[in-house]
């Protein structure tokens, strides 16, 4: 898939994983929205793609009964309602539904997948599995 010239909105751009991929859209000439730390409006016309990146694990190797409800709260938040809503972003406002295509592509997190191999993983093992249950639904 050619990337050049597609608009591409990538979630969490500023370190890691987001910014290596960013690197990585730019030498191959994508046009660039970056969210570094506020979620963004796509008020930059049709969106292409969407890189659903940003999120974090917050208090483990903590029990949950230990976690501070601020921790909680930020973890939901970004991994469900911010993985949700930026999705619907581009969706709606974006122009991907309107237009009848799109490239949504998650960074998820092997958690996902199994039951979390040691204690303390509740509420970042809950979320991660709210995206693939709803990311396997948005694909149906
Ligand atoms: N590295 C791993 O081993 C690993 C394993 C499994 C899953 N993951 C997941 O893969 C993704 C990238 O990992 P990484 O290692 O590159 O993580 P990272 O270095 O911690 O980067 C996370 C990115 O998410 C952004 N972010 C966090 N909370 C946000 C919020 N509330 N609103 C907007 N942006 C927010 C951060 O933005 P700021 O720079 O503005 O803070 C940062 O750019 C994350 O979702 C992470 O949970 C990583």
């Amino acid at each position: 898939m050619s990337l050049k010239n597609m608009n591409v909105l990538v979630m969490g751009a500023g370190i890691g994983i987001g910014a290596a991929i960013t690197r990585r859209l730019a030498q191959e000439g994508a046009n660039l929205i970056l969210l570094l730390t506020h979620r963004a409006q796509a008020e930059s016309g049709p969106i292409d793609a969407l890189i659903n990146n940003a999120g974090l694990a917050l208090g483990a190797p903590a029990a949950f009964s230990d976690l501070k409800i601020r921790g909680v709260v930020t973890m939901t938040g970004t991994n469900i309602n911010g993985y949700m809503l930026a999705t619907y972003a581009v969706l709606n406002d974006g122009g991907m539904r309107e237009r009848g295509k799109g490239t949504l592509l998650k960074v998820t997190s092997t958690t996902a997948l199994d039951d979390p191999p040691f204690p303390g993983e509740s509420i970042y093992h809950a979320t991660r599995r709210f995206q693939e249950g709803f990311t396997d639904a948005l694909r149906t």
